[in-house]
């Protein structure tokens, strides 16, 4: 019994050292193929700006494909910012905090973009709610993730609900959108990373956002129905 406990842990840590290295490989591969990259779409930027003071027949449909080579490029800077935040997840910063005023400041923040793309933002937080263990810049941007593809499923606009309360030692947050909500088969994905339905979507919103929820102790389940809207309800452990 002793000693399969003790190499079990032996597997463990052989298995979390590779874990380790391979995320560390990957964030440096990530971080090597930004900095070109944000040289390319620099000097994309002044070719373009070159291509416009000189007509030629040409130049137009250079000038098309330009456009083309610009929007892949920033597409894969997407992708690789996406990616850096999934990776980033491990390093928790856990305070006792608010998570009223968690969403209100992101009210603050959202509410001129949201109003932009003709979202209503409708707030509902219970005032007995108790303190949970935050670490609030990861938590904005699980509130930042929702918030984006909710709007992404509202292209006319719609009404984002955020409401908290307090059940059973918990602390809930819940999201809902009146947007284009998910059939049956997304559903079952959409926590699958690079799973997108998105045009030029990473994939990595929603599992980014349910690695930090766990990371908290947490849990984020979905409901939704087609042509009607979604709901996410993240349950957190409640401080005391
Ligand atoms: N609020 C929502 N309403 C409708 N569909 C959603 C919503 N949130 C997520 N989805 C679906 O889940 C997929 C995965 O989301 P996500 O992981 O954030 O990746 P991305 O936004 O890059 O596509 C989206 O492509 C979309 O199909
Ligand atoms: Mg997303």
């Amino acid at each position: 019994m002793a000693v399969d406990s003790h190499l079990e842990d032996q597997e463990r840590q052989r298995l979390q050292a590779q874990y380790a290295e391979i995320a560390t490989l990957a964030g440096g591969l990530a971080h090597e193929i930004k900095n070109p990259l944000s040289t390319i779409l620099m000097n994309l930027e002044l070719l373009g700006e070159d291509l416009e003071t000189i007509s030629v027949p040409e130049s137009r449909r250079m000038l098309t494909k330009l456009h083309t080579v610009q929007q892949e490029c920033g597409r894969l800077e997407n992708v690789l910012d996406a990616f850096l935040q999934f990776a980033r997840v491990g390093e928790l910063d856990l305070t006792e905090g608010d998570l009223n005023r968690l969403v209100s400041n992101f009210i603050d923040f959202y509410q001129p973009k949201a109003k932009e793309r003709g979202i209503d933002i409708s707030p509902h937080l219970a005032n007995d709610l108790p303190p949970a263990k935050l670490d609030s810049s990861l938590m904005r941007q699980v509130l930042m993730n929702l918030a984006l593809n909710a709007a992404q499923a509202m292209p006319d606009g719609g009404l984002l609900e955020l409401q908290t309360r307090a059940a059973d030692g918990r602390v809930l947050l819940e999201m809902i959108d009146s947007g284009n909500g998910m059939d049956e088969r997304t559903l079952s994905k959409m926590f699958q990373t690079f799973f997108s339905t998105t045009q030029g979507g990473s994939g990595l919103g929603l599992p980014t956002v349910r690695k930090i929820i766990e990371a908290h102790h947490g849990t984020i389940t979905c409901q939704s129905e087609p042509g009607r809207g979604t709901r996410f309800t993240i349950s957190l452990p409640a401080s005391e």
